[in-house]
């Protein structure tokens, strides 16, 4: 027994493997079930108690010397096979790689049509290519408003009755001859307008209107939404300016301005010194529009809103030629990956 165990201790010096499989080897002829171990804990067990005494501790310390050798030498040819092969340069800069973004208009519509969501506003979209009657007639446009003149409005050659929308204004219409009160909307979309392209006019442009129609709804009511949806998109000290205007579609009919977000309303180029700036139009539903829609006007009132989301963007991210946004220019593009 002594010489058998001594032998394996002289063995364990020299032990070595150039492989895993060689490892596997030597771990079998070893500590194998049928392995040298086994034996001799076979032998040892028909020892008088004396000897089992002195070769029971030799032996758990030839197998413990072992394992150890097994597992070591187990993970340095583990991580020696895994040792790249190839030339790569592990320490190089990586290279950078652009990632994608939301077009900036899509942006500010995505956190218009948020901040509406929050106060119960569903979306709906509908057709570009309209008719006279839900783009002009049902919105209370007279026959012979200058809107509709060749020079504002795309018509169809063939057929005079068949437009690009001008305004999504036309989507009012569409919602109420299709549902009734409540009825309360945001709508974005792409517009239409027959005018020379330069930095601050383009043939197509991007709105988002809101409409609501219900019992009771009131000019206050209009009023307290939109400070809520300028103060959510803008600062939330933002105030809000409502002047009187026109829209054929509304009664009263008001422009609303912001305090300018530049200068905070001290005045500066951007405001031209007034400290407010112009971002929609809105009123309160014409009765004529509501009749039109087949919905009592006794019984209802509504508020609509229109704003150009060009308009918005600029004033959020200063920009300020409207080209930019259809040219597709990478390099425009990228800078609103931060943001969406
Ligand atoms: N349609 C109007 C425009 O294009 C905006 C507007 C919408 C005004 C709704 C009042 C109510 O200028």
């Amino acid at each position: 027994m002594k010489e058998k165990i001594d032998k394996i201790f002289e063995d364990i010096k020299q032990l070595n493997a150039k492989d895993l499989n060689e490892l596997e080897q030597i771990r079998i002829y070893y500590l194998g079930k049928k392995g040298v171990l086994n034996a001799l804990f076979d032998e040892f067990k028909t020892l008088p108690p004396e000897e089992k005494k002195i070769y029971g501790k030799q032996l758990n310390d030839l197998k413990n010397q072992l394992q150890n050798f097994i597992n070591t030498k187990k993970e340095e040819l583990e991580s020696k096979s895994q040792a790249p092969t190839s030339k790569i340069d592990f320490s190089r800069p990586a290279q950078l790689f652009h990632s994608s973004s939301l077009h900036p208009i899509s942006i500010v519509r995505n956190r218009i049509i948020n901040i509406f969501a929050r106060i119960g506003y569903d979306v709906a979209e509908d057709i570009e290519i309209e008719d006279d009657w839900h783009n002009f007639t049902a919105l209370n446009f007279p026959p012979d408003h200058p809107a509709r003149d060749m020079q504002d409005t795309f018509f169809i050659e063939k057929n005079p009755d068949i437009v690009l929308r001008t305004h999504t204004s036309s989507v009012q219409i569409r919602l109420m001859e299709k549902e009734k009160p409540p009825i309360r909307y945001i709508f974005p979309g792409r517009v239409y307008r027959n005018e020379a392209i330069s930095s601050r006019s383009h043939v197509f442009f991007h709105q988002i209107e809101g409409l609501y129609v219900d019992h009771n709804v009131s000019f206050a009511d209009l009023k307290d939404t939109l400070e809520y949806f300028a103060q959510s998109l803008f600062d939330k000290d933002t105030k809000i300016r409502l002047r009187p205007s026109y829209f054929p579609f509304t009664e009263p009919s008001a422009e609303m301005d912001i305090s300018c977000n530049l200068c905070g309303g001290r005045g500066c180029s951007f405001c031209k010194n007034t400290g407010w700036v112009e971002i929609l139009g809105c009123g309160m539903v014409h009765p004529n529009v509501l009749k039109n829609c087949g919905i009592d006007s006794d019984e209802y009132t509504g508020f609509a809103f229109g704003l150009g989301i060009e308009r918005i963007t600029n004033l959020l991210f200063s920009v300020n030629d409207l080209r930019l946004f259809s040219e597709n220019d990478i390099k425009f593009l990228h800078q609103f990956s931060v943001l969406d």
